[in-house]
């Protein structure tokens, strides 16, 4: 079984914490594929709260309703993917960009349910560069305090967010603390968001992997 076909089977197995009204929807290949899977199931669904614009072309595509997060109130259900999770279930988000609003979907939700392919999971974060979303003239600067705090930030050249900003993937970070790590950059003046999520880390871990799907809780 592959990488594609790992993901493809979190997603299925997501669909099981589904039941009924607003539905919070990540971004990414393994989200694509719930997205995917929930319109198998949209009649029972009142509609979805997006974290992109590719997350809600590919919904609107299926005829899922997106309803925007101002009008949906708190939401019972997230589910998203990620690029790393730790056994806390704390997380690195943000390769495809999209960390600002995931985070802000995430922190909405009562239950957040991470999809992943089992080579997402590590026993310390930071093998998978840090991305950071900043205002595009802290770029400089904001690089400058990274370095500080021990890493190697590199710009995501010719990439634009959805909110108009930038993004610096922090390289060479071994987090040992990742709450203290995702305050620090959080206080950063033009910090917008960093993709760490530790302080509202996953509730429910999905791992597809060769012999099904696994799931883990936070410890
Ligand atoms: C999007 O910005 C990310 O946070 C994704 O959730 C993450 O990159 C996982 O992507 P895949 O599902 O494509 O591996």
């Amino acid at each position: 079984m592959n990488q594609d076909e790992m993901k493809k089977q979190a997603a299925e197995a997501a669909l099981a914490y589904v039941e009924g009204g607003v539905v919070g929807v990540g971004t990414g290949s393994t989200v694509n594929h719930f997205i995917d899977y929930l319109a198998g199931i949209k009649g029972r669904i009142e509609g979805a709260v997006s974290s992109s614009e590719a997350s809600t072309q590919r919904m609107r595509q299926h005829g899922i309703n997106v309803i925007d997060l101002n009008a949906a109130g708190p939401l019972s259900l997230y589910v998203d993917g990620a690029d790393e999770s730790n056994h806390q279930l704390q997380l690195i988000k943000g390769g495809g960009g999209a960390l600002t609003r995931e985070k802000i979907v995430a922190a909405a939700s009562a239950q957040f349910v991470c999809i992943a392919d089992e080579t997402k999971l590590v026993s310390c974060l930071g093998q998978f560069p840090l991305p950071v979303e900043v205002i595009p003239m802290a770029r400089s600067y904001v690089g400058r305090e990274l370095v500080k705090l021990g890493g190697n930030p590199v710009w995501r050249e010719n990439f634009v967010t959805d909110n108009g900003n930038l993004i610096l993937d922090v390289h060479n970070l071994e987090i040992m603390e990742p709450i203290k790590l995702e305050n620090q950059i959080n206080a950063l003046a033009g910090v917008v968001t960093v993709g760490l999520f530790a302080n509202r880390p996953a509730d429910v871990l999905i791992l597809g992997s060769q012999s099904g799907p696994r799931t883990l809780k936070a410890d």
